[in-house]
């Protein structure tokens, strides 16, 4: 009884301990608006002096601008995070603004290593996605309309597809300062430099020619 109940404690700390850094560490002062031209190197930017702070170190503006999505996969990110607004440094939070092209605007499978993402779609119908961890590898769907909210948690692989036939808009919010983005077609295709055509070919089933000419158009 009392080992099971010191397993218990232990499981309750372990618990504990990592939701206390399921995000961004947290700021010990006010703010630390990011001073750009800091030298020294930390884990986020160098803060400026507390007295220079000004609200447009707190400021952004166009999030009111639809992006041109005339690419290959047909959409456009937006980002704010604390390299447009400086003052986000230490806090733990940052946005984005997406835009998709009409039928089949897609931000392709991509993950944040540092943020879980909270998407809500204010244009259009989106098709929106998840793929779960290592080894049920299930893929969470779910067709958004304007006013739906969903949710991608930390590091998982995701996407958003246009799936109507206008223009459709999302914003995210996510809970790092710098979530990082690995858009997984792009780092294991279009590495630099590239990574063995054998090795991707073993890993994705496929014959080195085939790599080659997936490559080639990374
Ligand atoms: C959008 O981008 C494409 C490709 O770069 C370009 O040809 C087109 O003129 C742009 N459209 C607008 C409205 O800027």
């Amino acid at each position: 009884m009392k080992a099971l109940q010191i397993i218990l404690a232990i499981f309750i700390l372990a618990l504990a301990s990592s939701s206390a850094f399921a995000s961004d560490p947290s700021p010990l002062q006010d703010f630390c608006v990011a001073d750009p031209k800091g030298s020294v190197s930390v884990d986020g930017s160098v803060c400026k002096g507390a007295k220079l702070a000004q609200a447009d170190d707190f400021f952004f503006s166009g999030l009111h601008i639809r992006k041109n999505t005339s690419n290959s996969v047909g959409s456009a990110v937006t980002p704010v995070n604390f390299a447009q607004i400086p003052g986000l440094n230490t806090l733990g939070i940052s946005m984005v603004r997406i835009d998709y092209a009409p039928k089949g605007g897609l931000n392709p499978p991509h993950t944040h290593p540092r943020a879980t993402e909270i998407l809500v779609v204010t244009e259009g119908t989106l098709h929106v996605g998840f793929v779960t961890s290592n080894p049920d590898n299930r893929l969470i769907t779910k067709v958004l309309y304007p006013g739906d909210a969903f949710v991608f948690p930390e590091g998982l692989i995701h996407f958003q597809y246009n799936i109507g036939n206008s223009h459709a808009v999302a914003f995210a919010g996510l809970n790092s300062q710098n979530p990082g983005v690995i858009t997984i077609a792009n780092a294991v295709f279009g590495s630099k430099p590239s990574i063995n055509a054998n090795i991707l070919a073993k890993a994705f089933n496929l014959d080195a020619k085939m790599v080659n000419d997936i490559r080639s158009s990374f």
